[in-house]
C-alpha cells in the first residue's frame, strides 16, 4: 500500500504535500481510487480544510464534519502573511505541523498542503488581492485593517488549488467562532460564483464555556479565568433573548470591561450575512442561500496580550 493508499483508508499519516503542482496530483489520484472503490458511482466529493496550523479540537471538528461529508477531505496548513497587521503576532503565531498532522490523521484527513509563503506567492507579494469591502470594514475589520483582504485573498486561493476540475461536489468547511470571516467567505463565493459549497462547523468550548482558539495557549490560568467573561456575558444575552426579555448591550459591556485584565474592543448584535447591526428582517434577498438567520452576538477583547473573539447565535435557527 503507497502512502496515498492508506491515507485514503483513514486513520493515517496524511499526505503531506507543499506545493500547488504535489496538492493537484495528489487530490486527483485520491478522487481517482475514490472513483474505483469508494463513490458507488457517483462522482466523488472533495471537501478542503483551510487553517493556519496550532490545531486544536474546534479544527479536529472541522475535519471530522468533512470526512463525514466527503470523499476526499484536504486540509491546508499555512500561516498567510497577508492576514497579519501586526508582524509579531505573525510571528508568535503556533507552528505545530507534528501534532496538527496527528490531529488531522487521526480524523482520517487524507492530504494535508502545508506550502511555504514562496509556494504560495512565487510573484511576492501579491500586487493584486481581493477587497473585503464593506463588510470588512466593521468590527474585526476595523480592529484589523487589511486582515480581511488577506484572508480573502488567501482563501480564493486555496478553493482554486484545491480543485482538480471537479465542481460537482467541492466543500470547504469553516469555524463559526470566526463569523465575520465565515459570512465574508460566503460572500466572495456568491459575488464571485466560486463552484464550492461552504459549510459553517459550530463552535467548540471547552466545559468552563471559553471557545477554543489558537491563542487560548497564550494565557495565564488568571488570564484565562478572566477570558469567561466573553462566553458568560454572551450565554446571557442568548438566554434573555429566548426567554423574551429586553437586550441590554450597555449592561453586558459595562460587565465584560470590568473584568481583570479584559479590555473590551466591541459587543455588538448584527446581522449574521452582513454583519450590519440586526434589524428585524434578517438575511435580505440577496443574502447566500446558505446562509444562517437570526441574530448574532459578537464580541471581540483583549485579555493581557491575547485577543479573543466569540459570538452567539441569539434567536433560535427554525
Ligand atoms: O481561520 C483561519 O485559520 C484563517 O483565517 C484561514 C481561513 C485559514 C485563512 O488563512
Amino acid at each position: 500500500m503507497t502512502s496515498t493508499d492508506s491515507a485514503a483508508a483513514g486513520h493515517a499519516t496524511p499526505l503531506l504535500v507543499s506545493t500547488p503542482a504535489e496538492l493537484r496530483a495528489a487530490t486527483t489520484r485520491l478522487l481517482d481510487v475514490a472513483r474505483v472503490t469508494g463513490a458507488g458511482g457517483r462522482e466523488p466529493s472533495l471537501g478542503l480544510v483551510p487553517t493556519m496550523g496550532g490545531l486544536h479540537e474546534g479544527h479536529a471538528m472541522l475535519a471530522r464534519t468533512a470526512r463525514a461529508d466527503v470523499d476526499v477531505v484536504v486540509a491546508s496548513i499555512f500561516v498567510n502573511p497577508l492576514q497579519f497587521g501586526d508582524q509579531a503576532d505573525l510571528e508568535r503565531y503556533p507552528r505545530t505541523l507534528e501534532a496538527d498532522l496527528r490531529l488531522l490523521g487521526a480524523e482520517g484527513t487524507h492530504v494535508v498542503f502545508a506550502p511555504s509563503v514562496q509556494d504560495m506567492y512565487p510573484g511576492g507579494d501579491p500586487l493584486v488581492r481581493l477587497h473585503a469591502g464593506r463588510m470588512g470594514e466593521v468590527l474585526e475589520g476595523a480592529s484589523r485593517p487589511g486582515h480581511f483582504d488577506g484572508m480573502l485573498t488567501v482563501v480564493a486561493k486555496l478553493l482554486n488549488l484545491g480543485l482538480p476540475g471537479v465542481a460537482a461536489g467541492y466543500r470547504a468547511y469553516f469555524g463559526e467562532k470566526d463569523a465575520q470571516q465565515l459570512a465574508l467567505i460566503r460572500r466572495m463565493v456568491l459575488d464571485l460564483n466560486i463552484p464550492v459549497r461552504i459549510d459553517g462547523v459550530p463552535i467548540v468550548r471547552d466545559d468552563d464555556g471559553l471557545a477554543l482558539s489558537s491563542r487560548n495557549r497564550f494565557l495565564s490560568d488568571e488570564e484565562r479565568g478572566s477570558a469567561l467573561v466573553l462566553s458568560r456575558v454572551l450565554r446571557s444575552l442568548r438566554e434573555r433573548t429566548r426567554r423574551g426579555a429586553d437586550i441590554d448591550l450597555a449592561a453586558a459591556r459595562a460587565e465584560v470591561a470590568a473584568a481583570r485584565g479584559v479590555e473590551l474592543d466591541y459587543l455588538e448584535v448584527v446581522d449574521p450575512t452582513t454583519f450590519l447591526p440586526a434589524t428585524p428582517v434578517f438575511g435580505g434577498a440577496d443574502a447566500p442561500a446558505d446562509a444562517p438567520g437570526g441574530r448574532l452576538a459578537v464580541v471581540a477583547a483583549r485579555v493581557g496580550a491575547v485577543r479573543l473573539i466569540d459570538n452567539t447565535r441569539l434567536d433560535p435557527v427554525g
